[in-house]
């Protein structure tokens, strides 16, 4: 494989040159994937407006690239290995070419259930094979899919559908999630129930078999469909800039954007990437524990990996069932080289002891990954030692939805490591640091808030429907500049160290969840006159959600009255936006112009009310001791 880096020096000099001449680079590294037209430009660009196109002219089908070209070099060699949520249910493994083979049957029934290029194409699926197959099948035939992660309530997934006016969407019957076993047809149904008119077929998936409701001439079954399809299905020939793919993240305002990714520069970003940070080499097998309701899931099960000709495990469980070895159990199955999980997910299985990680040979483990939030170095520590057994370096890769790739990360055992540090940034990530006017901080041993200064080939190109927002939200807060919404320190050696989130974005388990959006939802309550939520420290979490309500009436239970506010959010967005602490109050500190003094409300709900600053300027400064004297902890 060319472009792996294979030492830092080499790295050093790699990124000099992405920096003095990123076309050149670029170029160079687009060369090694297959086109059918090449491009007369590298790069064009303008972050004022923001246009950025890379690859311009060029024609090609990423699909092609993650399957066909393999189909010479390694037809035999595994593609996907599926192990599902019960460990006693069978292993499924697809080689690239059962993979091509499917993918194309899959495609060819979308097209004959009227889905063209540039159609949108909604997915509400559990991570089984059939989730990476139908998004290939969009990407084969030129449809733009839109992943929505399977723990969304029907509103959150009605609103999505119709942000993009689906015209399909794709789910299961149910799905087995640990000891869960939920109805996600239903919610389906649910959803469509809600003004989704552009919907014309829903795909089903029978994955338990349980029976479902069935709305005839809409519902189809996906065996029904499939089955019966020719496994020839020609690619559509698809321009670097055409759209790929919709992937809805939470922002500081109340509704969810699509963030849009393109064909040409997605694919050679997250391939590059992958094969860099993870040192993937072949016949390794490669596991990245994400959902693909997640960006983690498009760029790092799915399209890096499969592009590079990896083996790639997809994971239908959870991390704690039937038992808390079951990851470990895992990777000895699989004898897994590369693995690529969340700091929550290690916080959680930290508390259950060295014990079950010790039962399983681990031996096989080369690299580890962490990925959605920072990770805190007691956590790091025991991934190393207890996980890695202080052999396997530890990747601790820093990227959003928005940038489609990892941006700042080490490269597996090249890059020097330092827990809670993401690193240096990745061959042509451009970064800076700037302060709250927007100059750039120079030198090491600063914080300031993270920014990009040149455009990388998956950087976001919009915001589904609303490119308005997509350059207010982060291309006009500083000149020529990409705002990641993040802080950052650069210690004395260039490594970046993510502080986290500056905007009022939480960052929960992982799951990135706008303090509006939950706010939105709990005052859908009727007794709810207002309400204010931020993040606290959380142990397992990383961020807990606390929320202050003001009511319209006094609540005589609180135990209940909580139960009904988290209901009302799950139905609204998810249990994974269900706040931890609820706090009834009379008033929320607020300015004279009438904001919410947030820094007072995080100080109360980190238990930190030492020193709660000035609160002179508050239009109702008796409040505060309200608030403090009523805290949740
Ligand atoms: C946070 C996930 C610290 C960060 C790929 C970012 C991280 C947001 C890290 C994006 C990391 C992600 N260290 N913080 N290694 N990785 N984040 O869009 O705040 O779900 O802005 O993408 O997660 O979340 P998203």
């Amino acid at each position: 494989m060319t472009h792996r880096i294979n030492s830092f020096d080499e790295y050093k000099e790699q990124y000099e040159k992405s920096v003095t001449n990123p076309e050149s680079f670029w170029a160079e590294v687009a060369e090694t994937f297959s086109w059918y037209k090449k491009w007369d430009q590298v790069l064009e660009w303008d972050f004022r407006k923001p246009a950025v196109k890379w690859f311009k002219n060029a024609k090609l089908n990423i699909t092609e690239n993650c399957l066909d070209r393999h189909l010479e070099t390694r037809p035999d060699q595994t593609a996907i290995i599926f192990e599902p949520n019960d460990p006693e249910a069978p292993v499924q493994k697809f080689t690239y070419r059962e993979l091509h083979l499917a993918v194309c049957r899959a495609a060819n029934a979308l097209k004959a259930n009227g889905i063209k290029k540039g159609d949108r194409v909604c997915f509400y699926m559990p991570m089984v094979p059939e989730l990476a197959i139908g998004v290939l099948a969009c990407a084969r035939i030129g449809a733009v899919h839109s992943v929505v992660f399977a723990g969304f309530s029907a509103q959150a997934l009605a609103d999505r559908i119709k942000d993009a006016s689906c015209k399909m969407v794709i789910c299961s019957d149910f799905n087995n999630r640990g000891a869960k076993h939920i109805p996600v047809k239903n919610v389906v149904d649910d959803a469509l129930k809600m003004d989704c008119d552009s919907i014309e077929t829903v795909l089903v998936h029978r994955n338990t078999g349980d029976g479902i409701e069935w709305t005839e001439g809409r519902d189809k079954w996906w065996h029904e469909e499939v089955d019966p399809q020719s496994g020839d299905c020609p690619a559509e020939v698809m321009d670097a800039e055409d759209m790929l793919f919709i992937l809805y993240t939470s922002g500081s305002t109340g509704k969810p954007k699509g963030v849009v990714h393109t064909c040409g520069g997605y694919m050679v970003y997250t391939t590059y990437s992958f094969k860099n940070v993870f040192q993937y080499r072949e016949g390794d097998v490669y596991w990245c524990t994400a959902d693909i309701g997640w960006i983690t899931g498009h760029s790092y099960i799915v399209y890096g990996p499969l592009a590079a000709g990896a083996t790639t495990v997809m994971f239908e469980g959870v991390p704690t069932y039937p038992h808390a070895g079951r990851f470990w159990e895992v990777v000895e199955k699989h004898k897994v080289n590369q693995f690529y999980t969340a700091p929550t997910a290690i916080r959680a299985l930290m508390a259950f002891g060295d014990e079950p990680v010790k039962k399983y040979d681990l031996t096989s483990l080369r690299i580890l990954g962490s990925v959605g939030e920072p990770i805190n170095e007691e956590a790091w520590n025991w991934y190393h030692e207890t996980v890695g057994n202080k052999g396997c370096p530890i990747v601790d890769t820093w990227w959003q939805t928005e940038t489609g790739g990892i941006m700042i990360s080490g490269l597996g055992g090249l890059s020097p490591m330092k827990p809670a540090h993401a690193g240096y940034p990745l061959p042509g990530v451009q970064l800076c640091l700037v302060d709250n006017e927007g100059v750039e901080i120079e030198g090491n041993d600063v914080e300031g808030l993270l920014c990009v200064k040149f455009p990388w080939p998956s950087i976001l190109r919009t915001t589904y429907g609303d490119h308005e927002r997509c350059r207010t939200t982060y291309f006009a807060m500083f000149e020529d500049k990409y705002f990641t919404g993040d802080g950052a320190r650069r210690d004395e050696n260039g490594m970046y160290r993510i502080i986290g989130r500056v905007d009022d974005v939480l960052n929960v388990s992982g799951h990135r969840m706008g303090t509006a959006e939950v706010e939105n939802a709990i005052n859908e309550h009727p007794k709810v006159v207002e309400s204010a939520v931020v993040g606290y420290p959380h142990d397992i979490k990383g961020q807990g959600i606390y929320a202050y309500v003001i009511t319209t009436e006094e609540v005589s239970d609180e135990d209940a009255f909580a139960k009904e506010v988290r209901d009302v959010v799950t139905r609204e967005i998810g249990p994974i936006a269900k706040p931890d602490r609820i706090q009834v109050v009379s008033g929320l500190p607020k300015t004279r112009s009438g904001k919410i003094m947030r820094r007072i409300l995080r100080k109360v709900a980190s238990g930190d009310t030492s020193n709660l600053g000035d609160t002179s300027t508050l239009l109702n400064p008796e409040i505060v001791e309200e608030i403090k004297s009523g805290a949740k902890q």
